[in-house]
């Protein structure tokens, strides 16, 4: 028996490396993350903070890949003409008057979670 619990385990590991999808966020653990550059930081928490890390807001939640990755899978360049342009409840160019498109490419990289 004693053999069988560092086996489970290691199963387990493969599962969750390999098979599982990605577990969703919540609210607070979305609004725990921030962009590395002050600057992008200061965008995002006077823009797209406000809806991206509230579940009623109907927006993918910062950091949450099994909302992101659907959406990043459409490509960056067409990331960046949804928020330029605006989607649904998504307002043209995410409420971010001074934000450049790099400026919004940088925050949309951040969000979906491939800031690196
Ligand atoms: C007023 C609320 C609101 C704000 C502010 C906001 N968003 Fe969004 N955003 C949304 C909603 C709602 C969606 C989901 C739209 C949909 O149903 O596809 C969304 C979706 C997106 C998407 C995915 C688009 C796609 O094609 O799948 C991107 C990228 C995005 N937002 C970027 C941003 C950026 C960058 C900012 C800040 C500059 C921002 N948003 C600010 C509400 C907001």
């Amino acid at each position: 028996m004693r053999a069988c619990a560092p086996l489970l385990a290691m199963a387990l590991a493969a599962c969750g490396d390999t098979e599982m999808p990605p577990p969703p966020l919540t609210e607070a653990e979305s609004a725990a993350l921030n962009p590395s550059d002050p600057r992008v930081a200061a965008l995002y928490e006077g823009s797209c903070k406000a809806c991206h890390t509230v579940k009623d807001a109907q927006a993918p939640l910062t950091g949450d890949l099994a909302a992101w990755n659907p959406r990043w899978a459409k490509g960056e360049d067409a990331l960046l003409a949804s928020a330029m342009g605006g989607i649904k409840g998504m307002p043209a160019g995410g409420q971010c008057f001074e934000c450049t498109p790099e400026d919004l490419k940088a925050l949309i990289r951040f969000m979906a979670g491939h800031e690196q």
